[in-house]
This record gives structure tokens, C-alpha cells and sequence, in this order.
């Protein structure tokens, strides 16, 4: 083959042609490029012009919005936050900044960053109502429970902030909701454990605000740990956005049909809960203890590849890595730090999740299904160490999920070509049949 003739790929090709077998009806469908990654296939024509859906159960080969926020090349290991890679965000940056470069595509500048590191702490606070509504859970409920049902009700207490075709009203939302969350979470935690609210301090960074709401108590001083402090620092860049996820996913249908961003979130956040997404943190905890000892990972290894099994090793596996995820790479690292800091030498957890790991990395089956550690391998242990309790993790991950969520809640408001999210069926159910009365019935 001669190399200088044009070789058309998915990279180059235009279109596709489909043609219903047996019949002479076509179509061309367009395919539309990404600045990076792979073109896709516009559909949206398909239904009219040759009376068929596509299936596409989990979405795997489905993209439902065009974006400019994250990119993910799972092949490689790539996360992108509009350009800059991860690595270079969790190392150079602070939440905050991380915030305003999703929100608003750019880098901020000094002034820039200034002014809405200003705005997102005066609305640290929450109305003092709402701070009545924690009285109404029990306190032993779950954390995500009760996060879910705070959020949810700042949509009761907000009101000039709902409108969402306003830009300004959108904006204040936005700065409402990632002040607000980090509070409700830190009450969460207090009410759970019967402490007094810590009020927020403003003159502290994103992620000391939270360590010193969630660990401050009136009776003494508290002074955050730098370094646990940057530590919480990078969790939460590590985890503020992530494409079109699950939970993210849930926001933007939410949003699509016009529902106020409080309730939008809020729903992201039930979706966040489950073990398969952000409830995973927990469940590695879960895991861990339950295989209590190094000489009894083969025994749960080999139950996770059991395919009469529903049991699987939480902390592995991602939709779309399929390399390794970079973030838990990012983790590993800073879960080193803290240990260090704390002058843990032993901690059983972290030899076991060591030992898990290594194992499973040279196991046929995991290396086979490309099946590496995610993010919240590491997460939890590092938060473990930190003091915090097993049922906060994912809320700490929804703290941190939360200014994703707004930005691609803001992003889908703002684009002219979104509609209402209305995915179709294939119907396998009863043909039409007419009703039979009790008595003819077999
Ligand atoms: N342990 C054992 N086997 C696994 C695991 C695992 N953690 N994950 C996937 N597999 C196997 C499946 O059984 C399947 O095997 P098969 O081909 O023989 O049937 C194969 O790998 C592919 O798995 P799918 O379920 O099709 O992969 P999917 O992309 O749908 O799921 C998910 C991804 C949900 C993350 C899955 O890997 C999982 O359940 N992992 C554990 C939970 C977890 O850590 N979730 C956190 C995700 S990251 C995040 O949300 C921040």
C-alpha cells in the first residue's frame, strides 16, 4: 500500500450509510467530530427516515450532549478538566481554581479568582430554617440520606434563585450550591454524632473550611493540618467532575425538563449514593474489613470472578478506563503522604489493599476484563486515616461532584440544541389484548 494514499477512517470518514437489509431504503448519517476522541454518529434522523430506535442499554455507545468540560480517553488514562490534565490540576491547583476552570472554561486570574473564591464563601452559611430541617432525621441515618433531602430542600428556601432561564439567578444557584454543600455535609456528620454545628470560616480555604467544620467542637481550638489540608485539598479536584457519569447524567436529564437546580442536584446525589458510582469508597472500606487478613484475599479473588457470584471487588473496574484510572495513581500517592503525616507505619488496611491489588493486577481474569484499581481504592483509606467515618465518603464525594454537576447542568441550560432526555424502548411486553373480567379469567 502506498503510505501517502488517503486511508479513510473513523478519524476521517464523514458519514455512515446503513441500508435496512432486504429492502432498498438507506440512509446517510452524519457523523459529527470531537475536537479530540472519536467522531459520533448523529441519529437523531434515524426514527424518521427509516423507522428504527438504536440499543444501547447503560449508554455505552451513546453520547447524549455535546461538551467542553472533561474529557476522558479511557484507552489511555487521559482526564482532561477543559485541557489541562489531572495530574497537573492535583498538583499546581486548589479547589477553588479547579471550580471556576469548569464552570467557566478558563483559567481565572488572579482579580478573577479573587472575586469568586469571595462569592462562593459569603454563601457559606445556610438559612437558619433549613438548619431546623436536620432535627427532622433520625440521627442514625445515613449521611447520603440526609444530604439528599437537605439539597433537595434548598429549593424550599432559595426562591430567587430558581428561575432558571436567568442568568444571574443561574449563576447565584451556582455559587449557593457549592458554598452550601460542604456545610450540610459537615452538619450531616455533626448531627449523626450529637456534636454542636460548627459555623463555616471564611477566611479559610475550600477544603480547611471543611476539615474545620467537620472536626471543630466549641470547647477547644481546632487548627487544620496543612497537609491533611492539601490532601483534602486534591481529593476533591480529584473528584469534581467526570464527564457524563451516572450521577452527572441524572443531572442533566433532571435538568432537562426544566427543574430547579437545587432539585437537580439533589438527585444527582441519590444517583451518586449506589456502590456501583460513588458509593463505591464505602463499600472498599466494607470490603477490606471483611477480608480482614492477607491470607484470605484469594479466597474473595476467586469469589469475584465467580460468575454464579454477585460478589466484586469493589475499587475495580470503570466503564471507561480501561488502562488504569489516573486519579487513583493521583491517590495512591497522597494516601502515602497522609499516613506519613500521621506517622501511621501500619496500617493493615492499606498492606491489605496493597496485596489486593497486586494480585489482582496479575490475575488473568482482572488483566483479561482490563479491570484496574478507580479512584476510590485509595479515597477511602486515605479518609480513613483522616478520622473520617466510612458513611461520609461519599458525601465527601459529593461535596467535590457537586460544581461538576453545575457546570453541566449550566452548560446543557445554555445550549440551544438540548431537549427534554427521552430515551425509547424496545417493547418485549403483551401485543394489544382486550381487558377479561374476574370471572374469565384462568
Ligand atoms: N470485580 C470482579 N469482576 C468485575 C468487576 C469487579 N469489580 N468489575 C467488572 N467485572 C467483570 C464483570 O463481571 C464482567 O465480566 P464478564 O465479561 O465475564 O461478564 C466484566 O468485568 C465487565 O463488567 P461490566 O459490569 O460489564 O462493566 P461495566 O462497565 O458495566 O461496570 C463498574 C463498571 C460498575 C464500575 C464495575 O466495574 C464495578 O461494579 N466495579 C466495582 C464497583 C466500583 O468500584 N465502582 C466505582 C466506579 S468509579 C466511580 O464511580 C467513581
Amino acid at each position: 500500500m502506498n503510505d501517502t494514499a488517503p486511508v479513510a477512517s473513523a478519524a476521517t470518514a464523514q458519514s455512515i450509510t446503513i441500508t435496512l437489509d432486504g429492502t432498498n431504503r438507506s440512509m446517510t448519517i452524519p457523523l459529527i467530530p470531537g475536537t479530540i476522541g472519536p467522531s459520533v454518529a448523529d441519529i437523531r434522523k434515524l426514527y424518521g427516515e427509516l423507522g428504527i430506535f438504536t440499543y444501547d442499554p447503560g449508554y455505552g455507545g451513546t453520547a447524549a450532549c455535546e461538551s467542553k468540560i472533561t474529557y476522558i480517553d479511557g484507552d489511555e488514562g487521559i482526564l482532561l478538566h477543559r485541557g489541562y490534565p489531572i495530574e497537573q490540576l492535583a498538583e499546581h491547583s486548589s479547589f477553588l481554581e479547579v471550580a471556576y476552570l469548569l464552570m467557566h472554561g478558563e483559567l481565572p486570574s488572579q482579580a478573577e479568582l479573587t472575586e469568586f473564591t469571595y462569592n462562593v464563601s459569603h454563601h457559606t452559611m445556610i438559612h437558619e430554617q433549613l438548619r431546623r430541617v436536620f432535627e427532622g432525621f433520625r440521627r442514625d441515618a445515613h449521611p447520603m440520606a440526609v444530604m439528599t433531602g437537605m439539597v433537595g430542600a434548598m429549593s424550599a428556601f432559595y426562591h430567587d434563585s430558581l428561575d432558571i432561564n436567568d442568568p444571574r439567578q443561574r449563576e447565584i444557584s451556582a455559587f449557593r450550591l457549592i458554598a452550601k454543600v460542604p456545610t450540610i455535609a459537615a452538619w450531616a456528620y455533626k448531627y449523626s454524632v450529637g456534636q454542636p454545628f460548627t459555623y463555616p470560616r471564611n477566611d479559610l480555604s475550600y477544603a480547611e473550611n471543611f476539615l474545620y467544620m467537620m472536626n471543630a467542637v466549641p470547647v477547644e481550638p481546632y487548627k487544620v493540618n496543612p497537609v491533611l489540608a492539601q490532601a483534602m485539598n486534591r481529593i476533591f479536584i480529584l473528584h469534581a467532575d467526570h464527564e457524563q457519569n451516572a450521577s452527572t447524567s441524572t443531572v442533566r436529564l433532571s435538568g432537562s425538563t426544566g427543574a430547579n437546580p437545587f432539585a437537580c442536584i439533589a438527585a444527582g446525589i441519590a444517583s451518586l449514593w449506589g456502590p456501583a458510582h460513588g458509593g463505591a469508597n464505602e463499600a472498599v472500606l466494607k470490603m477490606l474489613a471483611e477480608i480482614g487478613h492477607v491470607r484470605n484475599i484469594p479466597e474473595y479473588v476467586e469469589k469475584a470472578k465467580d460468575p454464579k457470584s454477585n460478589f466484586r471487588l469493589m475499587g475495580f473496574g470503570h466503564r471507561v478506563y480501561k488502562n488504569y484510572d489516573p486519579r487513583a495513581k493521583i491517590m495512591q500517592r497522597t494516601c502515602r503522604e497522609v499516613l506519613d503525616e500521621l506517622n501511621i507505619k501500619d496500617e493493615p488496611l492499606l498492606d491489605l489493599a496493597m496485596e489486593l491489588e497486586k494480585i489482582a493486577l496479575h490475575d488473568d481474569y482482572f488483566v483479561k476484563r482490563k479491570l484496574y484499581p478507580n479512584v476510590d481504592f485509595y479515597s477511602g483509606i486515605i479518609l480513613k486515616a483522616m478520622g473520617i467515618p466510612t458513611s461520609m465518603f461519599t458525601v465527601l464525594f459529593a461535596v467535590a461532584r457537586t460544581v461538576g454537576w453545575i457546570s453541566q447542568w449550566k452548560e446543557m441550560i445554555e445550549d440551544p440544541s438540548q431537549r427534554i432526555g427521552r430515551p425509547r424502548q424496545v417493547y418485549k411486553g403483551a401485543t394489544q389484548r382486550d381487558y377479561v373480567p374476574m370471572a374469565g379469567r384462568g
